[in-house]
């Protein structure tokens, strides 16, 4: 699909965002581990969420999912069975590391596979530590999918293990403590930055004992005695869909909007932090939080921004959102940084390298450093050109917000990738008075 995106006068109006993809994801498999009928309101039904949705039938879970109501009936771990076939993750990270450590944890056998982008992330960071634990996994010698978890004899029983992570990563440390569901003992886990922190909110709501010290990224998980609890609770929209809206609107001059019912998760809003210290116009209206989540509603109104150096437990907290903010950069005033985000390497693109070959596509020049970007704002974007998705849907909506601010039309080619976390992103696009061809 290839969408035509025109330059846009100010933006204004209210909207929403569908619901958060990570916890989305959580949601689904910790309810299939839970003992009873889950109920969650406003699921993101997205293609990746799909991936995860389809992979539970194969493990003889059942649900439905009907006007972003999913309804999901857990019958414990041991309910889980092995499916006839490999799982095919296509493009989902997320489905893939979180299954892997629910299956060990689960003692389900199990191939887990993936599209040839997701073949090329990382998974020995995953893998280590889950045969630490002594869960029989395997994968490429590259340490990569296809990964094979083997049934353990006996039932033999995993142990938890106290592991320091390599890189800040809520994928790697969710796996484990999945798995750590399924181990005899207490599973700790350090990590060098706070990672998204939606599996250690739900685990605790679900009636597990996990302690988080906040400071030290330290996680101590208890093993449970008991079932799992169903959930039941609306999910906020997803702070990562919300910030192409958000910088859309403070870019695009004379813009006010408000996006209602967002997930402000502080792991998740580092974005905030650095356009508050840009100099945006941003206001938060809390509400009332929604399964152990804060949630509020978003107004942004258009401002003028200088350039800030983003590094450190910043990066974590923003890690999604490097594709948009380069562009939010483009247009500030000044030399924008970026360091210590050499992580933007391993996403659905090597971030940092299709951002630089893309918006020089589009007049926009980026040094590309081994961990992060320098950019120069204040640079006039050029349109009536065409740029690529990357087969990475954040790129894809970044580069569609840029077009706004272009002289001429944006071609996105390859844009149906938007689908996979952000349905309903052109539609809200349109509503807010952009023209959109496609
Ligand atoms: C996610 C964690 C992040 C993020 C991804 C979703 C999650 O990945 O980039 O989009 O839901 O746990 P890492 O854990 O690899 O940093």
């Amino acid at each position: 699909m290839t969408l035509e995106i025109h330059p846009a006068k100010a933006l204004r109006g209210e909207c929403t965002v569908p619901g958060d993809k990570s916890i989305s994801h959580r949601a689904a498999l910790l309810a299939s581990l839970a003992d009873g009928e889950s109920r969650l309101e406003n699921f993101l039904d997205s293609g990746v969420t799909r991936v995860m949705l389809r992979a539970l039938t194969s493990l003889g879970v059942r649900w439905t999912l009907e006007k972003h109501v999913l309804t999901l009936h857990g019958n414990g771990p041991d309910m889980l069975r092995s499916p006839q076939e490999g799982i095919d993750c296509s493009h989902s990270a997320t489905t893939m590391r979180l299954l892997a450590g629910a299956l060990a944890g689960a003692n389900v056998a199990c191939k887990l596979d993936g599209s040839n982008g997701l073949r090329r992330r990382p998974m020995a960071r995953i893998v280590d530590p889950l045969r630490m634990m002594g869960v029989p996994i395997h994968s490429s010698t590259a340490g990569t999918a296809p990964l094979l978890i083997h049934h353990r004899p006996g039932n033999k029983p995993l142990h938890g293990i106290s592991h320091s992570l390599s890189v800040a990563s809520a994928q790697v440390k969710s796996a484990l403590l999945l798995a750590g569901l399924g181990a005899e003992g207490t599973t700790t886990l350090v990590e060098p930055g706070p990672s998204r922190d939606h599996t250690e909110l739900m685990l605790a709501t679900m009636g597990v004992k996990i302690a988080c010290d906040r400071s030290a990224h330290r996680i101590v998980m208890d093993s449970p005695d008991d079932t799992l609890q169903p959930l039941t609770f609306r999910l906020p929209g997803d702070f990562s869909s919300a910030a192409f809206l958000i910088c859309a609107g403070l870019i695009v001059p004379g813009s006010d909007l408000i996006i209602r019912g967002v997930g402000l998760n502080h792991t998740r809003t580092g974005l905030l932090d650095a356009l508050q210290e840009m100099g945006a116009g941003i206001e938060i209206l809390p509400k009332p939080s929604e399964g152990g989540e804060p949630v509020g509603d978003i107004r942004v109104r258009s401002s003028d921004l200088s350039a800030i150096k983003v590094e450190g437990s910043l990066v974590v907290r923003m890690i999604d959102e490097f594709p948009i903010f380069a562009v939010v950069a483009a247009i500030a005033e000044g030399e924008t940084v970026v360091r210590g985000a050499g992580e933007l390497r391993n996403k659905e693109s090597d971030r940092i390298n299709s951002l630089q070959r893309e918006l020089s596509v589009i007049g926009i020049q980026i040094h590309e450093l081994p961990d992060g970007f320098r950019i120069l704002g204040r640079q006039p974007i050029r349109g009536g050109v065409q740029v690529r998705s990357h087969g990475d849907h954040r790129l894809a909506m970044a580069l569609c917000v840029a077009g706004l601010m272009s002289d001429e039309a944006i071609v996105v080619k390859d844009a149906e990738i938007i689908s996979q976390s952000f349905p309903g992103f052109v539609d809200q696009l349109r509503g807010l008075g952009v023209e959109v061809i496609g």
